[in-house]
């Protein structure tokens, strides 16, 4: 395709399958903007995999692990500034206000625009430009939509070969004239003329910008995660969540897993949990001994697009195509499936280095190793640990590994008609007042479940850690517009199952978190999840029982399968037991919440905690 060459900025030079020419002028006109030293269309070959690591390795972003001890698997150390989500920098720019909703960071879009066209002119001097174009979710499923994302940083490119369908294959799919959301990102560290580029090039001045109107991604200043990987939380989340209201689906902060019976049934449920609080391991669950017979496998472990199918029902598609998880606490006994996963062609972010050229981080093993070199290149022993605090990696290092790694993945992961969906659940991390599980009595009071959810905050942001907040849905920080929308957006999909008669899932609210008086967890968690999970499919083939109370229907300690497990229903007390101090308490804070989003907050909701009010002075 022929494209005008303009001095001083690289030539595009599309290669011959690349058809589509609003893709390539757009190129073009970023090039002109940024002024990159080269562009470079990537077909997401495994030569080119390679190649960007070599190259990254060369100039000391990456080290080569032990390839006796991990196969074809990369160390990268960030800088100590850039480790997390910066959810303060994040914005949603709609037109109006209004449209983002007081949970969101906003600017008028026009202002934003000037503020970024200002910091991104000229900002990749120096650098490549990388054309990364990728498909989230299965190659041509109705459910899967593309994005081509503008990058200077090779970083990117490879992470989001593996978490990602990157490659030429996008091409062929969008062909001439197909749609794809457009997004630049840039680490904001041109280099003049001979000067030496550091290890982990990025700005002080960050901005992760949405345009949800014209579906456009702009990042500058962060090289890490979902600042970066644009793929990930900006488009699947915030730009899809938008799309979803606006043409009747859900793209939701969720797992999936199926589960089958040792009678061989399936099912599959999505379940919503805050980042950092078990996604992973719950996709990957490995039922404990006295369920033998009973299969845990993984669809996604972060992200769900769930659409109506042509029966009406809801299915889902992981629209990612690897795992960026949270290294630090996965071990053979937390994450069997994980660590079989990690053992080789993975890519590891602020984790420490072993003297025998491999990984390690905090809760890996229980013997410590003697020496490493940390997160920051620095000497680490346990003495040096017990005597600074110092953690060898960081609370929110991780690892990107494709999911065809992982050996309990489901045989319909890659399907694009998606599963069908028969549950939601949604969990926060919470020290007390939640119980262990709850079933909501209907679906409205499921949506008051989940949008009142609150949890306590973890490494994956930026901020302090540990404070309760509420988290609806676990989106709080990954909602593309109005909260208060969104919450009617599910009470619409709702409503639409039942006029349309396809079964609407089950809701429920689990809590692994809670505490005793030494603040220790009194559930053991993981596997035994399967506990709970187990009681869940019974509920929906109306097989189990369980006890009425004031937020919905929890089970008691006959209705739980405790084989191989002593858990005294005392112990069950503890993590069940509905406390009226604690839920008085409790609601404040929903009102609280609904005061911030009062404006669209839809009538039902109120209506929920009027119930919850009045069951509760009654119980
Ligand atoms: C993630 C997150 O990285 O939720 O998945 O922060
Ligand atoms: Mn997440």
């Amino acid at each position: 395709m022929n494209q005008p060459v303009m001095a001083g900025v690289a030539p595009v030079n599309p290669p011959p399958f690349v058809k589509h020419r609003k893709l390539v002028d757009w190129v073009a006109d970023i090039a002109a903007l940024t002024r990159p030293d080269r562009i470079v269309w990537c077909d997401g070959s495994q030569e080119e995999y390679d190649r960007l690591c070599a190259q990254m390795v060369e100039a000391g972003t990456m080290t080569r692990l032990n390839p006796a001890k991990r196969p074809n698997s990369y160390l990268a150390n960030s800088d100590p500034s850039d480790v997390a989500r910066v959810e303060d920098r994040t914005y949603i720019c709609s037109e109006n206000a209004e449209d983002a909703g007081p949970t969101n960071n906003w600017i008028a879009p026009a202002q934003m625009r000037a503020t970024l066209n200002g910091l991104f002119a000229g900002c990749m001097r120096g650098r490549t430009m990388y054309v990364v174009p990728f498909s989230m979710g299965p190659l041509g499923s109705p459910i899967a939509h593309i994005g081509v994302e503008l990058s200077d940083s090779p970083y990117v490119a490879v992470n989001m070969r593996i978490m990602t369908r990157m490659g030429r294959a996008v091409y062929d799919v969008l062909g001439t004239d197909g749609e794809f959301v457009p997004c630049v990102h840039s680490v904001g560290a041109p280099l003049d003329a001979g000067q030496a580029d550091v290890r982990w090039p990025c700005n002080p001045t960050k901005y992760i910008v949405h345009y949800p109107e014209t579906r456009e991604i702009w990042s500058f200043g962060s090289g890490y995660g979902g600042n970066a990987l644009l793929g990930k939380k900006c488009f699947a989340l915030r730009i899809a969540s938008g799309m979803g209201r606006d043409q009747g689906w859900l793209a939701e902060h969720m797992l999936i897993l199926g589960v089958e019976s040792p009678d061989g049934d399936k099912r599959y449920v999505a379940a919503a949990f805050p980042s950092a609080c078990g996604k992973t391991n719950f996709a990957m669950l490995i039922p404990p001994e006295g369920l033998k017979g009973w299969k845990v496998t993984t669809v996604g472990d972060d992200i769900a697009w769930i659409k109506p199918g042509p029966d009406g029902r809801l299915v889902a598609i992981n629209p990612e195509a690897g795992y960026f998880g949270v290294a630090p606490g996965t071990n053979a006994q937390t994450n069997a499936n994980c660590m079989a996963s990690l053992a080789r062609d993975v890519i590891f972010t602020n984790v420490a280095l072993t003297d025998d050229g491999d990984v390690w981080w905090e809760g890996m093993t229980k013997e410590l190793p003697a020496h490493l070199i940390d997160w920051q290149g620095q000497d680490w022993t346990p003495q040096i640990a017990a005597e600074t605090g110092r953690k060898a990696a960081h609370p929110n290092a991780r690892f990107t590994v494709a999911a065809t790694s992982n050996p309990v993945l489901d045989e319909a992961w890659d399907d694009p008609n998606g599963v069908p969906i028969s549950a939601f659940i949604f969990g926060g991390r919470r020290s007390s007042t939640v119980p262990l599980v709850t079933e909501a009595r209907d679906w409205v009071e499921g949506v008051y479940m989940a949008a009142t959810m609150g949890s306590e905050t973890t490494a994956a942001a930026a901020g302090q850690q540990g404070i309760v907040r509420r988290d609806p849905f676990a989106m709080l920080p990954f909602i593309g517009y109005n909260m208060s929308d969104y919450f009617a957006h599910w009470l619409r999909i709702g409503q639409q199952l039942a006029t349309s008669g396809a079964a609407q899932p089950k809701i429920f609210c689990v809590n692994w978190f809670r505490t005793d008086a030494n603040g220790k967890f009194v559930w053991p968690g993981f596997g035994d999840n399967m506990r709970v999970l187990k009681w869940m499919l019974d509920r929906i083939e109306g097989r189990a029982g369980g006890v009425e109370h004031v937020f919905g229907v929890t089970p008691r300690h006959a209705d739980i399968p405790w084989e191989g497990l002593d858990f005294s229903q005392d112990m069950y007390e503890m993590i069940t037991t509905i406390d009226r101090a604690a839920w008085e308490a409790e609601l404040k804070l929903h009102d609280e919440l609904f005061d911030k989003l009062r404006h669209r907050l839809p009538a039902d909701m109120l209506q929920v905690r009027q119930a919850l009010e009045q069951r509760l002075a009654g119980s």
